[in-house]
């Protein structure tokens, strides 16, 4: 099974791809959790995204499509994957489409902008792991502290409000036309489109997962 979850900041799409890869028993591939690895360690690729990421802003397409490419040749990719925060752009699509790499499905996670600053403002990451809370939403156990290790949440330097508006205008600008892309594939009949499946991401956590999981049958 090979998925994209497409959607905004903020619109659910770290937090539903923990149900999904476990229902199917594949690996998330979350490139904004890539490229903060990176950041974190300090390598090349993350002194070079830092600033990007941190105006909200999109990491070059190259840097993108190479980094995938090298991810899904991995072993425990040989059942499928989840991609999430990817593909971002015509260019990345279409580079998954050359590379002779079929998905399966398009799962659009729909969520208002007026939402998102205050899924913002409220979420809590756990680093390393990329396990996501939301301090009233979807509290860890101990406030504060991720559910598996008992390691420290942080807030994303991302996540300002004024850096949200961007990604959200950069999300309208560069991202939404991947649902028309798929959409159009998917309607001329071709073999290897993927399925498009538009699902609110409104309501709590449980029923969003609900719904994906209803769409995806
Ligand atoms: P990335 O990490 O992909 O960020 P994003 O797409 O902006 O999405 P988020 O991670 O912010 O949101 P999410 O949809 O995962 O929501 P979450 O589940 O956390 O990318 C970061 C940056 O990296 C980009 O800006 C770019 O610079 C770079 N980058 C990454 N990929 C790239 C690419 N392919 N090309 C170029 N550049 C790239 O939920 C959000 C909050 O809401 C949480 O607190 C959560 O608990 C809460 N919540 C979730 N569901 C619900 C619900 N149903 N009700 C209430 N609250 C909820
Ligand atoms: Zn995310």
């Amino acid at each position: 099974m090979r998925l994209i979850l497409l959607g905004g900041p903020g619109a659910g799409k770290g937090t539903q791809a923990g149900f999904i890869t476990q229902r199917y028993s594949i690996p998330q591939i979350s490139t904004g959790d890539m490229l903060r690895a990176a950041v974190k360690a300090g390598t090349p690729l993350g002194k070079a995204a830092k600033q990007v990421m941190d105006r909200g802003d999109l990491v070059s397409d190259d840097i993108i499509i190479g980094l995938v490419k090298e991810r899904i040749q991995a072993p425990d990719c040989a059942n499928g994957f989840l991609f999430d925060g990817f593909p971002r752009t015509i260019p990345q699509a279409e580079a998954m489409a050359e590379s002779g790499v079929d998905l399966d499905h398009v799962v659009e996670l729909v969520v208002a902008d007026s939402l998102i600053i205050d899924r913002m403002a409220g979420r809590r990451v756990h680093v390393a792991s990329g396990r996501t809370y939301h301090i009233t939403n979807n509290p860890p156990k101990v406030a504060g502290k991720d559910d598996a290790t008992g390691e420290e949440l942080v807030q994303r330097v991302d996540d300002q409000e004024e850096t949200v508006k961007n990604r959200l205008a950069v999300y309208h600008k560069q991202t939404e036309p991947l649902v028309s892309y798929y959409s159009e594939w998917a309607s001329s009949g071709d073999a290897h489109a993927p399925t498009v499946h538009r699902v609110n991401g409104l309501g709590t956590v449980e029923e969003v997962r609900d719904r994906i999981f209803t769409a995806l049958g």
